[in-house]
């Protein structure tokens, strides 16, 4: 008997969710990609004014005039000469990324994504009927994926590339002839570049390097105010492109998604870009710091290796317990009261890593790591 469409049946829950629903309340939580802050003050006044002031209805599918506006000058040290037109708010990340694969992507047609990856990328192809086809961003570069593997995987069915830098999970972050060499294999393929760069701003070393600017008229960016504004709950986003025949099309999609983003909120957000401008800069400098304390700390237990990121919010070390899968590692991490993710909840290259959130206070990252050392040292019998 048909019972559901095939798109429900062949997506998965998220394995990320599973540690997170096994641990107790006072696990010591590196689980979750949600920064610890709340939004600016000035921007939660300016949301309860604006309702008060009756902004309470639809906007234009496309956003607010000035809020897009104000997001295209942001983006004027990469990209001059935007405006408006070249911006769509979205109701977070997450549905721009999804109005994205259903603007770009055909059934039968094929994506390429990151791996490990942000586990939303391949079931929203799934979702659009394409197929998800993965790149690997290996440990051992740096997690930023070669050209070479890239090649290896294009057919006359690829239409599309996925990068995300700062990444989740890996931290990882481009340099700027890193950057080059992947747009110019887009280039050479003809691929649209799908850019997911929620981090964007919080980056520990030099500018952020950016898909944007780069004068390839296939590149078409996700943003979001989740990570950077610590606006998760507000759930808002955006698609930037130069390209305004794709920028067309994505607004038309997004009418059918969500006809609009959240009235209020777009005044909430213009606010923020505002009047806390340096908001961003300020959670960057705190997570910087904890970087640095985890990173330190990870890297003298025994059978962990970690790379020092320079962005994002996630360090995602090698950890070696003979006889172990990384899930196992975190269920024993989680006995003794740390929630951590696997690494194979990010795809199989995964395994053998454990992701952790610094999104929790120094002192409780302190804490957390006296327990993660005490458990490595039992596991290795030390
Ligand atoms: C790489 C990446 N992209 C997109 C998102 C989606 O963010 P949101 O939907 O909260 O805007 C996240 C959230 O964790 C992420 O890590």
């Amino acid at each position: 008997m048909r019972t559901f469409s095939d798109r429900a049946l062949e997506i998965q829950p998220t394995g990320v969710r599973k540690m997170f629903d096994l641990a107790g309340d006072d696990a010591i939580s590196f689980g979750l990609g949600e920064p610890d802050f709340q939004p600016p003050k000035v921007a939660i006044d300016a949301f309860h004014k604006a309702m008060v002031d009756g902004h309470n209805k639809y906007t234009t599918t496309a956003g607010l005039p000035a809020l897009r506006e104000k997001i295209a000058r942001s983006w004027d040290s990469y990209q001059s000469g935007m405006n408006q037109d070249n911006v769509c708010i979205t109701m977070s990340g997450t549905n721009a990324l999804l109005n994205l694969f259903l603007t770009l992507v055909n059934p039968g047609e094929n994506v390429l994504l990151p791996e490990p990856y942000f586990p939303l990328y391949g079931p929203d192809v799934t979702i659009c009927g394409g197929e998800d086809r993965y790149y690997p961003c290996k440990f051992e570069n740096e997690f930023i994926p070669k050209v070479e593997d890239l090649q290896a995987l294009v057919d006359e069915n690829t239409v599309a590339i996925l990068y995300n830098f700062p990444s989740n999970p890996t931290g990882g972050t481009l340099n700027h002839a890193q950057r080059d060499a992947l747009l110019e294999f887009a280039k050479q393929n003809d691929l649209w570049i799908i850019s997911d760069e929620v981090y964007d701003r919080i980056v520990f070393e030099g500018e952020h390097v950016s898909f944007m600017g780069t004068g390839y008229d296939k590149v078409v960016l996700v943003n979001s105010f989740s990570k950077t504004f610590a606006m998760t709950g507000w759930r808002i986003g955006y698609i930037i492109s130069a390209n305004l025949e794709a920028m067309a099309q994505i607004t038309k999609m997004q009418y059918y998604i969500t006809a609009c983003s959240n009235d209020a909120m777009q005044y909430a957000v213009l606010t923020a870009m505002e009047e806390a401008p340096d908001y961003p800069d300020i959670i960057a400098n705190e997570f910087m710091e904890r970087c640095e304390i985890i990173v330190e700390r990870l890297n003298n237990m025994p059978g962990v290796e970690c790379h020092k990121p320079k962005g994002a919010i996630y360090v995602f070390p090698k950890v070696h317990v003979e006889g172990m899968n990384s899930e196992e590692i975190a269920l024993e991490l989680l006995k003794d009261g740390v929630l951590c993710s696997p690494g194979s909840a990010f795809g199989p290259s995964g395994e053998g890593h454990l992701r952790f959130a610094y999104t929790i206070s120094k002192e409780d990252i302190l804490r957390g790591m006296d327990k993660v050392e005490a458990t490595l040292n039992r596991l290795n019998g030390l």
